[in-house]
């Protein structure tokens, strides 16, 4: 599988697709108002957003008073991240000054990377002395119940078949150890509660598998868009059982300095 098949991030639409279902978490979860708080930015902090993505953190910062830039090495992901992303860039080769920034994110990209120790480096050397960089990856129990609905609809074509997350190189079990050869002290911090996701409308979780296509469908015989179809109508199943199909996210922070 590779780390970030072309056309995954062509534009935001999957990334889009996955925000969505977030949404559903009960009790709503501010994953972004988590992350900052734990890099406590504040108006006049430099902050850089590596692996911005269509800008759902540099929105946030910016409504914060707070000065940020973003980068991404996709062209479309910094059109739909507008004004607030200014390089298109590998986090792997930043063209950035050292310690220029005072807090450094880097929100689920890192498992994209494949030079993911330069990737580390650049980002603690663009940190000033005494800076923050915040890491998020996910862990084993990311979306268990979604990819099981996924597996049992590949197999049908591919026996056996399991699922590998597309996180699996840069996880929250694996991170530490990875980030210690670049930052001196990496602290790992999970979310203070585990709200379930509930879905009842099966579009959203079909759209969120529909979105893995790029990494999955070269495993499977099968059109991804014909699993996608049967993931919707287990989806549906469930929902007309029992009023709602429940899944699970499982993430994890690391502050390192
Ligand atoms: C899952 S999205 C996360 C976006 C954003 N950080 C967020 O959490 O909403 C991963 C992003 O990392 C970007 N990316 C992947 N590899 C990268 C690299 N080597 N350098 C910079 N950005 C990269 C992708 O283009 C994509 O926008």
């Amino acid at each position: 599988m590779a780390l970030n098949p072309p056309g995954q991030y062509r534009d935001d639409r999957n990334l889009s697709a996955r925000q969505r279902l977030w949404a559903h978490q009960e009790p709503y979860f501010d994953i972004v108002g988590w992350v900052l708080g734990l890099a406590r930015v504040s108006p006049g902090t430099r902050v850089l957003d590596a692996g911005c993505g269509n800008g759902m953190y540099l929105r946030a910062l910016e409504a914060q008073g707070v000065r940020a830039v973003g980068c991404d090495l996709s062209p479309g992901m910094l059109r739909a991240a507008g004004h607030r992303a200014v390089a298109c860039a590998d986090v792997s080769a930043l063209p950035l000054r050292d310690a220029a920034f005072d807090v450094v994110l880097a929100v689920h990209m890192l498992y994209h990377v494949p030079e993911r120790e330069a990737a580390m480096r650049e980002l603690r050397r663009v940190l000033a002395p005494g800076g923050t960089c915040v890491v998020v990856t996910n862990g084993a129990g990311q979306l268990v119940e979604l990819r099981a609905l996924a597996e049992q609809a590949v197999r049908q074509a591919a026996v056996g078949w399991r699922m590998r997350p597309v996180t699996r190189t840069f996880t929250a079990e694996n991170a530490t150890a990875q980030l210690s050869t670049a930052f001196g002290s990496v602290t790992c911090v999970r979310p203070p509660s585990k709200p379930p996701v509930v879905i009842r409308d099966s579009g959203v979780a079909a759209d969120y598998v529909a979105s893995w296509g790029s990494f999955y469908q070269e495993e499977t015989a099968d059109a991804w868009p014909d699993v996608v179809g049967d993931v919707r109508a287990r989806v549906q199943a469930i929902i007309d059982r029992e009023g709602a199909f429940i899944t699970y996210g499982d993430l994890a922070a690391f502050v390192c300095r």
